[in-house]
């Protein structure tokens, strides 16, 4: 099939397709052309299709309704994507709504050739992956708590440890995106109460006062507004789990509610004189640090000491240097998938960039930069091309506090900012450094404007070990 496709070219400029056809027909494929999306889609619904090169702009239908629709009609065909010039976000919006690849205008024909050729040829291979695949067991669950690090390891312990247990509470602490919400899940899994609810709340999205009544529920006009009688959360989990994302921003005065449903399974309804006995598990989470907020008088320390039977640190990733590299890698290969590519692995400077920053947004972030990468990527190793300035030494790396909120950026460099005190050498690193922040670390941008060519550039930048 990487001999003779059969393509197919949605473009309504005449020229520029019959350009393409000539030069698609020279390898081989069989091509058609036609000007509109309703076009296309009849000859998707008639024909068989191997690939369509999909212009964004048409009239009438544009591409993406012309995506949508052609994913309905039959899901098989590599789309490739003609965005107008080179613009990131509508190649990222293409790529989500499942376009194999994207190509910028102006092109040469030569160029487009190639990537087609490689396209079907990554789609052979991944025919070929993905029967191996099914062959053997899916290896692992999609949401699973990854790494290896001594940390993880613990982690993964107190897990199993705690699901045996019937309905002791747990406390899980760690920064935004370390996967707390992760673990939560985990345990309820892993526990007998597996088949039954798992009800996740956020303590801090919801008003104060609708949050009393989402947990507890309400009886027929306990308040203004309460016209029926209204069961909460705790009812509705029963027999399951709760998890309290955010407790920290429980207020004090609900605090000694979840207090008596700990002690005793038991409470009542807004308005209600029955006890309700339930049998639930409360997993509690938070990225603030309860012992402080207890000593500010911001949290009681009774429920703080009844939720603490059981806690589980979740260390930010920085602190954990060894699963960074097999995180990304794990989201890579998710990547590979959801956006069809074949990336087979990362850079040994993108690597080491990886490995090096901060993290402050921790797992969540990596796994955002991943699927940024991937999209980004159109070969098969991810380069620090791929990856955001703020990874890049020099942009200043924030840090993020474990108890609270404030990043600051570290100092860039500690080269002496006045120009007389310092050496040609390290005005020239930090000019270089400037030019490039300035253009978003576009290289050949910066070669331009520094008056040399790029490859005097890419020795330099390796000579000050500037990545
Ligand atoms: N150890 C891990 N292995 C795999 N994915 C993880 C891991 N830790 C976090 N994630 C992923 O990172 C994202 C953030 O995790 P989440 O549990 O929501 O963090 P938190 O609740 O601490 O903010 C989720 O997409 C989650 O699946
Ligand atoms: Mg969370």
């Amino acid at each position: 099939m990487d001999r003779n496709a059969n393509i197919l070219i949605v473009e309504d400029d005449s020229t520029l397709s019959f350009g393409m056809k000539r030069a698609l027909e020279k390898d081989g494929h069989n091509v058609r052309t036609v000007e509109t999306g309703e076009k296309a889609l009849q000859v998707i619904n008639s024909q068989l299709i191997d690939l369509v090169l999909l212009d964004i702009r048409l009239p009438q239908m544009d591409g993406f309704e012309v995506l949508e629709r052609l994913k309905e009609i039959d899901p098989q065909p590599i789309v490739i994507m003609v965005t107008a010039f080179f613009d990131v976000p509508e190649a990222v919006k293409a790529i989500r709504a499942g376009a194999y690849d994207y190509f910028p205008k102006p092109f040469d024909n030569d160029a487009i050739r190639q990537k087609i050729r490689k396209a079907l040829e990554n789609l052979r291979l991944k025919q070929e992956v993905d029967i191996l695949k099914q062959q053997q067991k899916e290896k692992f669950p999609a949401n699973m708590l990854f790494g290896n690090s001594p940390e993880i390891r613990e982690v993964q312990k107190i897990i199993n440890l705690v699901a045996t247990t019937p309905r002791t509470s747990v406390l899980i602490q760690g920064e935004s995106g370390t996967g707390k919400e992760l673990v939560a899940d985990a345990i309820h899994n892993a526990s007998n109460r597996r088949d039954k609810p798992l009800i996740k709340i956020n303590c801090s999205a919801i008003p104060e006062q609708l949050l009393e009544s989402e947990l507890f529920g309400h009886e027929k006009g306990a308040f203004t507004d309460a016209k029926i009688t209204k069961k909460g959360i705790f009812e509705l989990a029963n027999s399951g789990t709760i998890f309290l994302d955010e407790i920290s921003s429980m207020k004090m005065a609900l605090q000694p509610k979840i207090l008596r449903v700990l002690e005793t399974q038991s409470f009542r309804r807004i308005g209600g004189t029955q006890d309700i006995n339930v049998d639930i598990r409360i997993i509690a989470a938070t990225n603030r640090d309860l012992e402080e907020m207890v000593r500010l008088g911001e949290f009681r320390e009774d429920l703080l000491y009844r939720l603490k039977v059981m806690v589980i640190d979740l260390p930010p990733l920085r602190n954990r240097e060894s699963d960074i590299l097999p995180l990304a890698k794990l989201f890579l290969e998710a990547n590979n998938k959801e956006f069809n590519k074949s990336i087979q692995k990362i850079s040994p400077e993108a690597e080491k960039l990886l490995s090096q920053y901060s993290w402050p947004g921790n797992v969540r972030e990596l796994k955002n930069v991943m699927e940024r990468a991937a999209i980004l990527c159109s070969g098969t190793i991810i380069t620090p091309d791929q990856l955001p300035l703020e990874l890049k030494p020099g942009k200043g790396k924030s840090i993020a506090f474990a108890s609270s909120a404030i990043s600051q950026p570290t100092p860039v460099t500690t080269v002496d900012t006045d120009s007389a005190n310092q050496s040609l050498e390290d005005m020239e690193k930090k000019h270089i450094i400037d030019v490039l922040n300035k253009h978003d670390g576009n290289k050949s941008k910066a070669a331009r404007i520094l008056n040399i060519s790029r490859s005097t550039l890419r020795e330099k930048l390796k000579a000050y070990g500037i990545s």
